[in-house]
Order: C-alpha cells, then sequence, then structure tokens
C-alpha cells in the first residue's frame, strides 16, 4: 500500500510540494489555517504565480488524490506529515520567527498514529529539529521526526521538486530513513544523490547554500562597486572568471542584488543563530554580504541623481520589474519595488510595471504608480529603470522606446539588456558596474 502523506502549510513550498508528491501518485492532504486559501486551492487555483504548477495543481486536485483542508484532525489518516510553513524574519530583530513550526507540530501531534514520521521541510536555525523532535516524543513516543530541507526556486519550483540536484535527509533512525526514501524512490531513480545526515547538519545544509548563494552574488557586486571605481566592466569580468570551472560562471550577475522570501532573512537568521551558539565571529562576513547587498539599491539612487538632479520631483521614472526576480509575482524584499518606493518618496513620479507581480506590489506600496502596460509605463518618461530582467524587457525595440519616453536615458539595474541596442537607437545606457 502507498503511503498517505499530509502537508502543513499550504504557502510556496507546501503547495509546491504536495502537487508534486501527488504526481508521483501518493495521496496528499494539504492543511493551512487560512481559510480562503484552502478553498482557492480546492478549486484546483493557484494563489500565486509559478510557471507549471497551477496546471499541474488543477490536474491533481482532479485526480482526487490531492485535497486540502483546514481540519488538522484529517491528517490523522497520513504516514508522513510534510511541514512547509514559513520561517519570517522576527519583528524585533534578525532571528527567524518559529512559531508557526512550533504551532503546525504541536496541531497535528494529537492525531498522529503509530510508526508515522513527521518530516520538517521549512528553513530553521540549527537545533530547532532536535529540540522539536524531543518535545514530539514526549507526547507521541509512536512517532519520530526527520529534516528534510528543500532547495526549490522560485520559478523552477516543480522542475526543482521533481528532478532536484539532491535530496537530504537528517534522521535518527534508519526506519524514518527507509521511509524517505519510500517517498522519493522516483526521485531516485532519476540518479539524485541522496545524503543522510544528522538533525543539525541537515538544517545546516539549507542556511549554508543560501549563505554561499548570497555570498557569490554579493561577491560579484562587490567587484561592481571596484570596476565602477576603477573604469573596469563588471560583465566581462564575470565572464571571464566564470571560465574557471572552480569559480562557475552562475550567480555572477551583478546588479541591484538579491531579495526575496529566502536568502536576506536566511542569512541573518544564521547570523543570529551563529551568536547564540557563540559562533558570531565565524558568520561575521554576512554582515558584509547583507551590506553589499543593500548598498546596490542605493547606487541605483546615486545614479539616478546623478543622471537626472539632485531633486527629483520634476521627474517621471519608469520603473521595468517590481518581483524580487522573473518569473515570479514575489515582491517581498524585492529590490526592484524598495528602489521604486525610495524614488517615489524622493519626489519623483514613479510609475511601475511588472508582468505579473504588480498586484502584489499594489498591496505593498499603494501609492506608487502602477501600468499593465510597457507602453504606458514608459510613455513621457525622462528615465527608464531596468530592475526585473523579464524576458519582456529584453525583446523591447528601443526604436519604438524612442517614440514614447521624453528622456533618452536608461539604467540597467540588472545587467541584461543589449546596451549596443539601445546606443544605436540613441539612448544614454548606464549599468551597474560599467563604467563605459
Ligand atoms: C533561493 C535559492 O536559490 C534556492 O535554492 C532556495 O531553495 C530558496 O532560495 C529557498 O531558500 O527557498 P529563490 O529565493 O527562489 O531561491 O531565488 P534565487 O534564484 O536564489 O534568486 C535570489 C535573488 O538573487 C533574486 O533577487 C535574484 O535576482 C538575485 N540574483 C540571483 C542576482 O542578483 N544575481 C545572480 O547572479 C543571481
Amino acid at each position: 500500500m502507498k503511503m498517505k502523506l499530509s502537508v502543513i502549510g499550504t504557502g510556496y513550498l507546501g503547495t509546491t510540494h504536495a502537487a508534486c508528491m501527488s504526481s508521483l501518485g501518493f495521496e496528499v492532504i494539504g492543511v493551512d489555517t487560512d481559510a480562503a486559501k484552502i478553498a482557492q486551492l480546492s478549486r484546483g487555483e493557484l494563489p500565486f504565480y509559478e510557471p507549471g504548477l497551477d496546471t499541474l495543481l488543477d490536474e491533481e486536485v482532479k485526480s482526487g488524490r490531492l485535497t486540502f483542508t483546514t481540519d488538522f484532525s484529517l491528517v490523522a489518516d497520513a504516514d508522513m506529515h510534510f511541514v512547509c510553513v514559513g520561517t519570517p524574519q522576527s519583528k524585533d530583530g534578525l532571528a527567524a520567527d518559529l512559531t508557526y513550526v512550533r504551532s503546525s507540530v504541536a496541531a497535528i501531534t494529537p492525531y498522529l498514529k503509530p510508526g508515522s514520521l513527521v518530516v520538517g521541510k521549512s528553513t530553521v536555525p540549527v537545533g530547532t529539529a532536535q529540540s522539536l523532535r524531543e518535545e514530539l516524543l514526549q507526547s507521541a513516543p509512536h512517532a519520530d521526526l526527520a529534516w528534510n530541507p528543500e532547495f526549490l526556486r522560485e520559478g523552477f519550483a516543480v522542475e526543482d521538486t521533481l528532478r532536484p540536484n539532491r535530496l537530504v535527509v537528517g534522521v535518527t533512525s534508519d526506519k524514518a530513513e527507509e521511509m524517505l526514501k519510500e517517498v522519493y524512490e522516483p526521485v531516485l531513480a532519476l540518479g539524485t544523490p541522496w545524503i543522510r545526515a544528522d538533525l543539525p547538519t541537515a538544517e545546516l545544509v539549507k542556511v549554508a547554500a543560501n549563505s554561499f548563494l548570497a555570498t557569490k552574488i554579493s561577491f560579484i557586486n562587490a567587484m561592481a562597486e571596484v570596476c565602477e571605481a576603477a573604469g573596469g566592466d563588471v560583465t566581462v569580468l564575470a565572464k571571464a572568471i566564470g571560465y574557471d570551472p572552480r569559480i562557475g560562471n552562475r550567480f555572477l550577475q551583478a546588479g541591484i542584488g538579491f531579495g526575496g522570501g529566502c536568502l536576506p532573512k536566511d542569512i541573518r537568521a544564521f547570523m543570529a543563530r551563529a551568536e547564540e551558539l557563540g559562533a558570531k565571529q565565524a558568520l561575521e562576513f554576512l554582515t558584509e554580504i547583507d551590506a553589499i547587498n543593500l548598498r546596490a539599491r542605493q547606487r541605483v539612487i546615486d545614479v539616478v541623481r546623478a543622471d537626472l538632479s539632485e531633486d527629483l520631483t520634476q521627474y517621471k521614472i519608469a520603473v521595468l520589474g517590481a518581483a524580487f526576480k522573473p518569473d515570479s509575482d514575489d515582491v517581498r524584499d524585492s529590490p526592484a519595488l524598495d528602489i521604486a518606493a525610495q524614488l517615489h518618496a524622493a519626489g519623483a513620479k514613479v510609475v511601475v510595471h511588472d508582468p505579473k507581480a504588480i498586484e502584489n506590489a499594489r498591496k505593498r506600496f499603494p501609492n506608487l504608480g502602477f501600468s499593465e502596460s510597457i507602453e504606458e509605463c514608459v510613455t513621457g518618461a525622462d528615465l527608464i529603470l531596468h530592475l526585473t530582467e523579464w524576458k519582456q524587457y529584453r525583446e523591447l525595440d528601443p526604436k519604438v522606446i524612442t517614440t514614447l519616453a521624453k528622456g533618452a536615458l536608461i539604467i540597467d539595474g540588472r545587467n541584461a539588456l543589449d546596451r549596443e541596442l539601445w546606443r544605436a537607437a540613441g539612448w544614454k545606457f548606464h549599468a551597474l558596474g560599467r563604467t563605459d
């Protein structure tokens, strides 16, 4: 008999995991306290944008294998419970807020059947799994807890879940590992590397990976600053160092830096946890990684002021992109939206376009101007700011934009546009880390 699964928390991670596990043939029940979201998911409608997940969700709901509920008691049938709730940054510091993880484990504990396994997927500070397991065993000694960090990227969520580049499980028994191997059998059959670790190492793998990625981005953005000071070109530099396979050319895209619901809060929570553990010094470099990242936003604003004027009140600025990255409608800690808001606060007339994120952006910054059409957004603009590298923006014809905009000035905050093409059409083109 195939195992039955529950997924606690139907946000980005939980919804993706639930739909993907259902597509592997498991009966899956998704649980969340948000009744409106559960109603929407039960109709097979995805509450956020993620390529490919909308159709998968709809298919799986229609298949009858995937159901959603707000009633925690309905997980009683399941053999394995994936905890996928959020761990946002605390309101009063850098640490992660574990309220949702703790309350969801507590909510399912009374319903755990003998031999069932609770599997944490949320990103948590090291030591959380151990303490949750101890608590769990006190009230449900017939169950167990493992940790299985998630490495999915927004925009590639389905692909990263069904074809991940590794599976990491933190377990304390062979039985727990065997159950996880059984669930992931079709993924393992693809040759996916399987790493068994203890609980703290499994938790650390996740934050170490995100810290490394953040470091890579801030490294290239630091090089961009040096290139600007020295008259160099960071895009050429990145290409040249990237040919060394030890460095690699991915995640070396200089620009306005990283945002989203993961990298920024994960490096901060990691620092806070290291300090608690007495290992503060080991992660002090992450303070600098964070500072370089936030400085990139300020550097764009400096370029805007240098190009237009210190006083921005007379200018219309068209901002292309609000999402923290392309192929996502997520605006959490989005560098693009942060810059747009700062320019608005400085008195500029800012109009933001994004193919998918306008609704979320408007909720966060209702006073900003928004436009559903690129043409309308750029019409009459003194300056265009390219801040999220959607494919649509790379496909723009600068000659057409010339006929709409007031000025012929563009700043590429993502180093993704064809500079020569824009210059050939008569545009003054600036980019971060390129002096020419
Ligand atoms: C990130 C990790 O890449 C995933 O492996 C991880 O599972 C996930 O966090 C998570 O912890 O859940 P994600 O937040 O979807 O995934 O976004 P990334 O693709 O990592 O991009 C993060 C930010 O870095 C974006 O704002 C992007 O624009 C920026 N970035 C990325 C750069 O500025 N330069 C680059 O070269 C690459």
